[in-house]
């Protein structure tokens, strides 16, 4: 038996975990749009006003709570206008950000806001700063939110829609001080108080204004925006992604090495220390955690596919960004009390995708496995835990081993996520429950793999799945759980 253990305090929790940190984000960019989501109503591949059905079906097992759209960088390009309206007379634009296409408009706001309603989940729009006007911004939102007369809610009803939507979260800008302007944050920041105020709440409809945010370790970004323009959002964005190589070649996402895998687990685990930073910084002008840290862009991002459009980020998806998942969706978890929501980059056939499709044919990632076990964890409160975990070594350098999570429903059922980093070393793991006199039936899944670079194909779809996980015993009130190499499992105990 190794030096790992985890204590849980069933009776003491630290917060409730916002099921808003198991959100989405989906761009006009590559496949996932178009073909991944949205077919058009004429489409052989059976759909629901031009949903495809398996996606849509896929989606709605995640319980999914957010869904970003339409960018990214995509967003500060993006003239909400030439999205509504007939789609045969809507203009068509170049997708200049993401290879140049052509963007043909017929996946525009009403589209958007019916998928939202299709899949339950609440609407979360990014506004045009770069490239877009006062003006645009505050049209946009009075045609989705207006309910009385207006120019606006007049064209949103010619359009079909009589009653307006809710908007519950709006971004006023993305990567502002990149692809979204280059911006300055003084600059930036002045002009998020200019376009912000016209981002107004109408007929009871209240926007959880978010305004863009720094990515990785830049915490002068965060500084200059919370000193000059906290009081005036809700939320301010992070964005950080798992890159195991340089951006000029970041790194095969199926034919890695081992020392690939822990490189890549490391920087996910980095997400932790970025967080803390900006945290720290938000504290000391917002020591009461008003504003919410959005993350709404993580994830892996590997070379593109073989073959694929390089400005299209295809890639596949291992055992390996099943781990960076678990572990990521257990940092954001201890961070529950600033991080209010996260987006993982992208639903479909972007980045580290959910599912990817070809054709009429669709298959399920280990990511979105993990996103369909972890989600006993939306809303649950946290519970108190201590993890000891042996290192995980590799050419000097060490990580813990383990990673997990302990979340309690209001039946008293707690739920135990536990991942085992390793490529090569099982974990065994006694759990000690704490503030329970006795618990009842235990049961679990796992999702494991043999190959690191284990992963599903249109061919073989099942190749990485959850399994019943039976690796655990129960003696005299105490757990003990043996993962495999590469695991990742949620126990279910119950009260
Ligand atoms: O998710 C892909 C891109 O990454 C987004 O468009 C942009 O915001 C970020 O740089």
């Amino acid at each position: 038996m190794g030096n790992n253990m985890i204590t849980i305090h069933a009776d003491m929790t630290k917060g409730t975990i916002n099921r808003n940190i198991y959100s989405h984000f989906a761009e006009h960019l590559g496949r996932c749009i178009y073909e991944g989501i949205w077919v058009g109503e004429d489409s052989p591949i059976p759909n629901t006003n031009g949903i495809r059905n398996d996606v849509l079906e896929a989606l709605k097992g995640l319980r999914i709570p957010v869904l970003r759209w339409p960018g990214g960088c995509f967003a500060d390009d993006y003239h909400w206008m030439d999205g509504i309206g007939p789609r045969e007379n809507r203009p068509r634009m170049i997708n200049n950000h993401w290879g140049g296409v052509i963007e043909n408009n017929h996946f525009g706001t009403h589209e958007f806001l019916m998928l939202c309603e299709l899949l339950d989940c609440e609407p979360y729009i990014a506004g045009n700063v770069g490239s877009g006007t006062v003006k645009e911004m505050k049209d946009w939102v009075e045609y989705m939110t207006f309910a009385g007369e207006s120019p606006m809610a007049d064209l949103r009803r010619r359009n079909g829609r009589e009653e307006p939507w809710k908007l519950p979260y709006f971004g006023v800008g993305n990567e502002n001080w990149g692809c979204g302007g280059n911006m300055r944050p003084e600059y930036y920041s002045d002009l998020y108080r200019q376009y912000q105020s016209y981002v107004r709440n109408f007929d009871g409809n209240r926007v959880y204004k978010i305004a863009c945010g720094a990515s990785d370790y830049n915490v002068q970004w965060t500084e200059v925006m919370m000193k000059e323009s906290g009081r005036f959002m809700d939320g301010l964005s992070l964005h950080y992604y798992v890159v195991p190589g340089t951006w000029g070649d970041k790194g095969s996402a199926t034919d890695f090495t081992d020392r690939e895998w822990f490189v890549t687990l490391q920087k996910a685990l980095k997400m932790d220390e970025i967080i803390a930073m900006h945290a720290t910084v938000m504290d000391r002008y917002d020591p009461e955690k008003r504003v919410g840290l959005i993350v709404d862009e993580w994830g892996t991002w590997f070379n593109v596919e073989p073959g694929t459009n390089p400005g299209f980020l295809y890639q596949q998806n291992t055992q390996r960004d099943a781990l960076v998942a678990s572990t990521t969706l257990d940092i954001f978890h201890q961070h529950c009390d600033r991080v209010q929501m996260a987006n993982i980059a992208q639903t479909v056939n972007v980045l580290q995708a959910m599912i990817l499709t070809e054709g009429d044919k669709m298959v399920l990632t280990p990511t979105y496995h993990v996103f369909d076990m972890y989600k006993v964890h939306q809303g649950a409160s946290l519970l108190d835990m201590r993890v000891q975990s042996e290192s995980y070594e590799m050419d000097g350098e060490a990580i813990p081993q383990i990673s997990a999570t302990a979340s309690k429903q209001s039946d008293g059922t707690i739920h135990i996520g536990i991942s085992n980093l390793s490529h090569s070393s099982e974990a065994v793991i006694p759990i000690e429950l704490r503030g329970l006199l006795s618990f009842g039936a235990v049961s679990g899944k796992i999702l494991t793999t043999s190959a690191p670079n284990a992963h599903n194909t249109f061919d073989q779809p099942n190749a990485v799945a959850p399994q019943p996980y039976y690796g655990f015993q129960t003696a005299e009130g105490k757990l003990t759980a043996t993962l495999p190499p590469m695991s990742v499992v949620v126990l279910e105990v119950k009260a």
